[in-house]
């Protein structure tokens, strides 16, 4: 809302919660979500076009366009438990909307959800007929965190569904006029509503799907002394496949990824789809997979035993450029190493607060320190979990004197200059590499 805002002078954007806490931070000079370039153009439109409110009711009477942005989580009870979206907060948005709205409204789908959504929504909208009239489009968000700005500034594409009725097309038409005040016509794509609602999961879907077969393929590569990241380039120079998204890692993390999955299988198992729902169900479970690989390297590596061991986790963000670490690996990976008793520092140089609290009902023996020469000191072992650009120049001479011997390095993001840590003295494992070791 802040880029169109900020790209939109003409309009007056206003964005309501019913938390006044995060409304308040909205409003003051430490905003809630720390995403660069985010500042400078909230900042920029903040009491001119942009405004933030707690008042719902008043800006439902005062909008024509309704962007529909709460979270829709993976439910955590009754049928479709761990599965399915909990579609809760989006059902009693609806029901608000359509009590204060005393105008005809177009309501935008933006969070991510099921297919056949707007159809729900419709009904809700329609129960009671109070003469206006609301028409409800796809508008699904394809930003990825960290590069949030830059992909609202430049998107791949806009995707925009609506019904294919005369009102609908109007209605699609408007959002259209939107967008195109910075993004190129060509790249704003429409299609039918339900399209454009199963695209989202789509897009997810595949994206993490490459994901997860370079992680397949890094496990072949450790058995087989092939290097992943040869076989990657190799792949990715291929134009039909591309490069990007092929970083063997210790696992996927993020919001949105494993519950788009989830919410992806639920959907066919429900259309009775069982092979299909396997399928996708499969990108998740190598991702499990990876995980508890890397666990039993380091514990195999480590001779077999972690109890006692102080292990240094270079990062703990889902990814780099963030402080968020919702479904990071990290998680999985840290309450795995507590099991296995070992001793955790964790660094971070954005996520140590959200660690802080991941990890606040874990009983074990766990340190958080900002400074990753500190934190590395007297460790058996570093691993890296998130690939933050400032771990590849540090000062790893002294980094080796500081810590237990033998010194082990795990490179979960294989960032690291492996070569030269070997040189250093470490024993180095990499994801899908020939490790390089000082043992006989
Ligand atoms: C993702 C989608 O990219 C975005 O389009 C959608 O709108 C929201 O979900 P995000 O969750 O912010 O965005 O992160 P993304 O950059 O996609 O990374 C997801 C996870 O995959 C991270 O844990 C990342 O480290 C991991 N990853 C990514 C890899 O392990 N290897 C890669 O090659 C790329």
């Amino acid at each position: 809302m802040a880029m169109i805002a900020y790209k939109c002078p003409q309009y007056r954007v206003t964005v309501v919660d019913i938390n006044p806490t995060r409304i308040a931070q909205w409003n003051s000079d430490d905003l809630p979500v720390y995403e660069p370039g985010l500042e400078e153009i909230v900042k920029a439109s903040r009491g001119k076009n942009l405004f933030f409110s707690t008042e719902i009711e008043k800006g439902i009477k005062e909008c024509d366009i309704i962007f529909v942005s709460v979270n829709t989580p993976t439910k955590t009870f009754g049928s479709g438990v761990g599965m399915s979206a909990d579609l809760q907060y989006w059902d009693k948005t609806a029901k608000q909307i359509r009590q204060f709205a005393e105008s005809d409204k177009i309501i935008v789908e933006k969070s991510t959800l099921p297919v056949k959504t707007a159809l729900a929504m419709e009904r809700i909208l329609t129960a009671t007929n109070n003469g206006v009239h609301f028409e409800v489009l796809s508008n699904p968000e394809f930003l990825a965190e960290g590069t949030g700005i830059k992909d609202l500034e430049d998107p791949d594409r806009i995707l925009i569904g609506s019904r294919e009725t005369p009102s609908g097309l109007k209605a699609r038409d408007s959002l259209v006029e939107v967008y195109a005040n910075w993004v190129p016509r060509d790249r704003i794509i429409t299609s039918n509503i339900w399209s454009s609602e199963l695209s989202k999961l789509v897009a997810n879907a595949f994206l993490a799907q490459r994901i997860s077969s370079i992680n397949s393929i890094s496990a072949l590569c450790e058995k087989t002394d092939a290097d992943i990241t040869e076989v990657a380039r190799a792949v990715g120079m291929d134009r039909r496949l591309g490069n990007k998204f092929l970083n063997a890692s210790v696992g996927f993390g993020g919001s949105c990824f494993k519950k788009d999955i989830l919410n992806l299988v639920y959907l066919c198992r429900h259309y009775g789809l069982e092979e299909v729902a396997d399928y996708w169900q499969g990108v998740v479970n190598i991702n499990e997979y990876q995980k508890e690989r890397v666990i039993t390297n380091m514990l195999s590596t480590m001779f077999n035993t972690l109890a006692g061991k102080r292990i240094c986790l270079f990062g703990f963000a889902f990814k780099a450029n963030t402080g968020d670490t919702r479904e990071s690996p990290a998680v999985t990976i840290s309450k795995r190493l507590i099991e296995e008793k070992a001793e955790l520092v964790i660094t971070d140089p954005k996520a140590l607060d959200n660690t802080k609290m991941d990890l606040d009902s874990i009983e074990g023996n766990i340190s958080y320190i900002e400074d990753p020469h500190e934190a590395s000191a007297g460790c058996d072992a570093i691993a890296v979990m998130t690939e933050w650009g400032v771990y590849a120049d540090l000062d790893f001479e002294m980094i080796y004197r500081s810590m237990a011997k033998p010194a082990f390095i795990f490179d979960g993001r294989n960032i690291l200059d492996h070569k030269r840590l070997f040189d250093i003295g470490f024993n180095v494992f990499p994801i899908g590499k020939p490790p390089l070791t000082h043992f006989k």
